[in-house]
């Protein structure tokens, strides 16, 4: 007892001693910052506020003088630790105030260890996953360097068209919210200072993701309701996790483009969360407020940018242009212009860029590509992959299988397997399957055809020799799917389904009746109905990054068995979209009974629309794959949902439990899923929303009571007026993805 509260007064004497000691170091460096502020010309201020590609400059070289001059706070795309100690060294030593430079760069799913993409994070529903690949990106890329990445992308994305949903955490606002976390931890640890962490970016703020049409940089148009319910959640899950920088986006939100919107930087942003770190603008994005028709040149750009409240301008240069005159005429004052150099020198202070500018030039090589980090990006692939179909079991595959045929444009394509946003992976470093299945397996066994050169080719000439190599194998292991290039920013696409010739292919290599185990890489859900009937199983394994090669041939054997969950729901045509789980139910929620099915209308039938619900003649309502779903090798039996109670208070908690039993094979994990529905609001409310989950791994035979705890806060919402929890009924399910799940009711009193 004695040797207990002696401990706990020594922690508290400590925690007391450490708060003390950050006070003090904050005062010191607000006092070291108000102090270079005092000496700062407009323009050196306006050099802070900047942040350019060496390219604008000229060059690297070029650079120099601009930096060495004080005009440039912030340089984006250098990478190299001697080439930005070189640049460092002229803004250290040679620019009049010595302020050290900030280096940035998109580092979103790995440095040159690459990781799954964000979305495959999402998949694995796994935080530490998530947040250890962040760290190993992180200091990857502060060996070389970088002290900011661009990332994580946390925009809600409900559009499959869209290219960067690869970037993004998929559709639902609380899965995107603990990733968002998660992602922030792994990048910025718990000290910036520390040389292997970086600071990290919530972007794009806000609901960038909802582009009209999925066409990449298109009109947003989200009533207040939508944007703080769905939209706005993980970017507050990332201002509470401390991230250290948010950016604004290219987007018009309901006609306002979201560099120059006051409502979200600055109401929602600033004051109603208090968040006091750094806003940098997206490229261009606060020139492009005049095509967006916001502004009518670039010292209005500057204005409504500087009057939201962006810190920084990125590669345009409206700031420098315009401030002097904007502050002359009084559109803008110098509190708020020191206001934002503030929140830049204080980044760069947390950063510790004042004490340790330099990077060490000996660490990348000793960082980059460590065994540790290529396990940690198996690992994450790994989890990310999930199983769509095993018709027959057919999956896992056997050691003593005697031949298996290899096909496809993404069997062996170590540039296409690491995704979209890579600009310092190489893909020498990848692991393709056709490499890990022939050391898996040995030469002899494995029979290596493409079939198609690539994902788009229209030619059939490599079929011959695909039905050659199925018909000589036990097996076909058939990779299809789409290349990097094909997702990402402003790669939006119309069309979902395989590209080129890959359906024939199957087709082709199925008419063999060898089974066949179609492996499907792609930056997001692709419209596959086809493919799942055709394939007796289907993996989907994402772009998976650098290990991804053996992290399938692994799986595809049993030594790891599938557990990742789809972040997005899979529609069968384009023509559904958007289709996402989360949805109202409507004044005619759509049900089978009073489902009209295009082929049995008859002809010359008179209209009428008694009795007709909200739903597709010739697609339904239902998508192909209901978000959250994933299969295992093994199997699970939930039972026994209980409630600690079936009612609580509007400040209450209940616990809501469930009976996890294996009852497969295969030691394996499964992503047990709370979702409630809220009945009735003073606002609609959706059908389902998922409130938590954990993963579980049990051997095959155990049983596990899994708890979640779910309070009456995590029923909040906003209904145009208030956030509120309102008194009502609600169901709660728990269960293996969002439309399965064993059910029960409770209250808020
Ligand atoms: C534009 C993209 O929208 C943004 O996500 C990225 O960070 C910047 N370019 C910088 O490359």
């Amino acid at each position: 007892m004695k040797t207990i509260s002696l401990f706990l007064i020594g922690l508290l004497l400590l925690t007391g001693a450490s708060a003390a000691v950050s006070a003090e170091k904050k005062e010191q460096t607000d006092s070291r910052i108000k102090e270079l502020i005092s000496k700062m010309t407009l323009e050196e201020k306006l050099g802070q506020m900047s942040q350019f590609d060496p390219g604008q400059l000229g060059g690297p070289e070029n650079a120099k003088q601009a930096i060495k001059d004080g005009k440039v706070g912030s340089i984006l795309n250098l990478v190299g630790a001697s080439a930005v100690n070189d640049l460092q060294k002229v803004a250290v030593e040679e620019s009049r105030l010595g302020i050290p430079l900030i280096i940035a760069r998109d580092v979103i799913h790995g440095y040159q260890t690459i990781m799954p993409i964000p979305l495959g994070l999402a998949a694995s529903w796994n935080a530490e996953v998530a947040e250890d690949a962040m760290a190993v990106a992180a200091a990857e890329a502060a060996s070389e360097g970088i002290h900011w990445t661009f990332a994580p992308m946390i925009d809600v994305s409900r559009d499959p068209r869209w290219g960067r949903i690869a970037e993004s955490c998929g559709e639902d606002t609380y899965l995107t919210s603990v990733m968002a976390k998660a992602m922030v931890k792994g990048f910025q640890g718990d000290d910036l200072s520390n040389p292997k962490t970086i600071a990290a970016c919530a972007k794009h703020f806000v609901g960038y993701g909802a582009a009209e049409g999925g066409r990449d940089y298109n009109t947003t148009l989200i009533p207040e309701v939508q944007l703080r319910n769905d939209y706005l959640p993980p970017f507050k899950a990332a201002a509470d996790a401390g991230v250290a920088t948010f950016m604004s986006a290219f987007n018009d939100l309901n006609g306002v483009p979201t560099s120059g919107n006051e409502f979200t930087l600055k109401q929602i942003l600033r004051q109603e969360w208090g968040y006091n770190g750094m806003v940098v603008s997206d490229w261009a994005s606060i020139a492009e407020m005049i095509p967006h028709g916001y502004a009518a040149n670039k010292k209005e750009a500057a204005e409504r940018a500087l009057t939201a409240g962006v810190d920084m301008e990125m590669a345009s240069d409206c700031y420098v242009g315009n401030v002097q005159a904007l502050l002359d005429e009084g559109k803008i004052d110098m509190a708020t212009i020191d206001r934002y150099v503030t929140n830049i020198l204080r980044l760069k202070f947390e950063l510790g860029l004042f004490e340790r500018p330099y990077t060490d030039e000996a660490l990348a090589e000793k960082t980059i590509l460590t065994e540790k980090h290529k396990e940690i990006a198996q690992q994450a692939a790994s989890e990310s992959f999930v199983l769509l179909q095993n018709k027959n079991e057919i999956l896992p595959l056997s050691n003593e299988i005697s031949s298996v045929a290899v096909i496809g444009p993404l069997a062996d394509s170590p540039h296409d397997q690491m995704g979209t946003w890579v600009f310092d992976g190489k893909k020498e470093n990848s692991v393709t399957p056709l490499t890990a299945l022939t050391e898996k397996l040995g030469d002899a066994k494995v029979n290596f055809a493409k079939g198609l050169k690539i994902s788009r080719t229209k030619s059939t000439e490599g079929f011959a020799e695909a039905v050659e190599a199925a018909e000589k194998s036990d097996v076909v292991l058939l990779f299809l799917g789409e290349e990097s290039i094909l997702s990402g920013e402003a790669h939006s696409l119309a069309n979902l389904n395989l590209q080129g010739r890959q359906t024939e292919l199957l087709e082709a290599v199925k008419a063999t009746g060898r089974p066949v185990v179609l492996v499907i890489m792609a930056g997001r859900q692709l419209t596959i109905e086809r493919e799942l009937k055709l394939a007796d199983a289907v993996l989907y394994t994402w772009h998976p990054g650098t290990m991804g090669g053996p992290a399938i041939a692994d799986m595809l054997f049993g030594e790891t068995v599938p557990s990742g969950k789809l972040p997005v729901t899979f529609p069968k045509t384009v023509g559904q979209i958007p289709i996402y789980y989360n949805h109202k139910n409507t004044g005619r929620p759509a049900d089978y009974e009073q489902w009209t099915d295009i082929n049995k209308i008859p002809a010359e039938a008179t209209q009428h629309s008694l009795g007709n619900t909200s739903h597709y003649l010739d697609a339904g309502f239902e998508p192909l794959l209901p978000f959250g779903f994933g299969l295992s090798y093994s199997s699970f039996a939930y039972s026994n949902l209980e409630l600690s109670s079936n009612t609580m208070g509007a400040e209450g908690a209940i616990e809501v439990s469930v009976d996890l039993k294996n009852t497969g094979k295969y030691e394996a994990a499964e992503v047990v899923q709370l979702y409630i529905r809220d009945r009735f609001g003073s606002v609609t409310r959706p059908v389902k929303q998922l409130k938590g989950y954990k993963k579980i791994t049990l051997k095959p035979g155990e049983t596990q009571k899994v708890s979640i705890v779910l309070k009456a806060k995590d029923l909040e919402f906003f209904n145009g007026k208030d956030y509120v929890v309102e008194a009502g009924d609600f169901d709660v399910w728990m269960g293996t993805n969002s439309k399965e799940g064993l059910h029960a009711e409770f209250s808020i009193n």
